[in-house]
């Protein structure tokens, strides 16, 4: 286990979670990287540390170009678990002469570590900090993903280290875009943004804009996950323009599950309605769907529509469960509608009218409730709702 070369005296140093499957609820089917970077200058600086469990793997990175001890500076961009995890131990080894932070990053590392003696240096966004040849400038970037994050800029080498922002949960031998499956890349990326990022987009894409009008050059983006942008920087800057700024593509996502299989029933009537309209649709029943999963698509879908059997009053734990995570996530700009059978009582429609408004969504129908099982006309209902839908998303578009 060695550090990579990524540029001259830059080196990443992080470690590969190969085999994890499951980040705080996000499945993680390809595993993740937590990576760090060194910067070997006068001054050599390390930026982010591990995860608990996994310093072994970083210090034997770094001991492979310089001693640990050597490291004179820390930057802490996150103070999230899956990246400083590791910072007490590490700290402790390498005794940096300064912690670079920002303040809400030190009172979080002291209301994880409860180690108030450490030398910390807060930072605000402007700061900068000359290591030898190369310059460190600090940009808060508050939200994005906590209230601690922010980035670091090396003007010299034209090299962001962005932490979380432009991260994959992607596991590879690979450190470079270029180097990997790009289909693969993007999914993950596409995962990432719509299960860890999206309630963040407005802050994503005000940072954006004002990165822009800086007309800051940048060669390589360092993010704390995945791989290194160097070739396809353009292409990954413009997808999260778009997914900040909550647009989706001309398709409808039917999102449901059943107990007697009515629902489903007319889950499927609603599908053949979206497919005479000629655009595309996909349909997920939560039971069997991994919710990550699910989530990329409502991302991704301009058109949603949720549909629940009423069990006590209320949806099914798997729609529930479903609906509070998406919820959670903030998607917006969404076209939606709902459905569902019943037997006596029949809310579960009028929750998920709910849960649509709740995400500022347009209805464009005011949901069908099916009394047990649909019959042709109910099913013809549904067509016609599958296809106000899709009519309402065509439009949009000005297809
Ligand atoms: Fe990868 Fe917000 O931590």
């Amino acid at each position: 286990m060695e550090a990579v070369k990524i540029k001259e005296g830059i080196y990443w140093v992080g470690a590969i979670d190969w085999n994890i499957r499951n980040f705080h609820g996000y499945s993680t089917i390809r595993g993740t990287t937590y990576n760090s970077y060194l910067v070997m200058d006068e001054k050599n600086v390390l930026f982010d540390t591990v995860k608990h469990g996994f310093e072994e793997e970083m210090l034997t990175r770094i001991k492979s170009v310089i001693e640990p001890e050597r490291i004179d500076y820390l930057v802490i961009n996150h103070i999230e678990p899956d990246h400083a995890g590791g910072f007490l131990r590490i700290v402790k080894i390498i005794k940096p002469e300064k912690i670079f932070l920002t303040s809400n990053a030190k009172a979080g590392l002291l209301a994880y570590f409860h180690e108030k003696e450490l030398p910390f240096e807060e930072v605000k966004t402007g700061n900068e900090v000359k290591i030898g040849k190369r310059t460190i400038k600090f940009f808060e970037t508050p939200m994005i993903h906590w209230p601690d994050s922010m980035i670091s800029y090396l003007p010299e080498e034209k090299l962001l280290i962005s932490q979380d922002a432009f991260g994959a949960h992607y596991a590879t031998s690979k450190r470079f875009d270029d180097e990997v499956d790009y289909c693969e890349l993007i999914q993950e990326c596409t995962k990432y943004y719509a299960n860890i990022v999206l309630p963040y987009s407005p802050q994503v894409n005000k940072l954006l804009k004002t990165v822009k009008e800086m007309n800051l050059e940048i060669e390589m983006i360092c993010p704390d996950h995945g791989v290194i942008w160097r070739r396809n920087i353009g292409e990954i800057v413009s997808l999260y323009e778009k997914w900040s700024s909550y647009q989706a593509d001309p398709k409808v996502l039917i999102i449901y599950d059943t107990m007697w299989k009515s629902t489903e029933k007319m889950a499927y009537a609603i599908l053949e309605g979206v497919i005479k309209e000629g655009i595309e649709a996909k349909i997920c029943k939560l039971s069997v769907s991994d919710i990550t999963e699910v989530m990329a698509e409502v991302m991704l879908s301009k058109g949603i529509i949720i549909g629940s059997p009423t069990l006590n009053n209320g949806l099914l734990p798997t729609v529930a469960g479903f609906t509070a995570y998406m919820k959670g996530l903030r998607p917006r700009g969404k076209i939606g509608a709902s459905f569902g059978s019943y037997g006596w009582s029949g809310e579960a429609v009028k929750i998920l009218n709910e849960v649509l408004k709740d995400m500022q969504a347009e209805i464009v129908h005011e949901g069908i409730r099916c009394k047990y099982n649909p019959d042709k006309e109910v099913l013809d209902k549904c067509k016609e709702l599958g296809k106000t839908v899709a009519k309402k998303v065509k439009e949009t578009f000005g297809l």
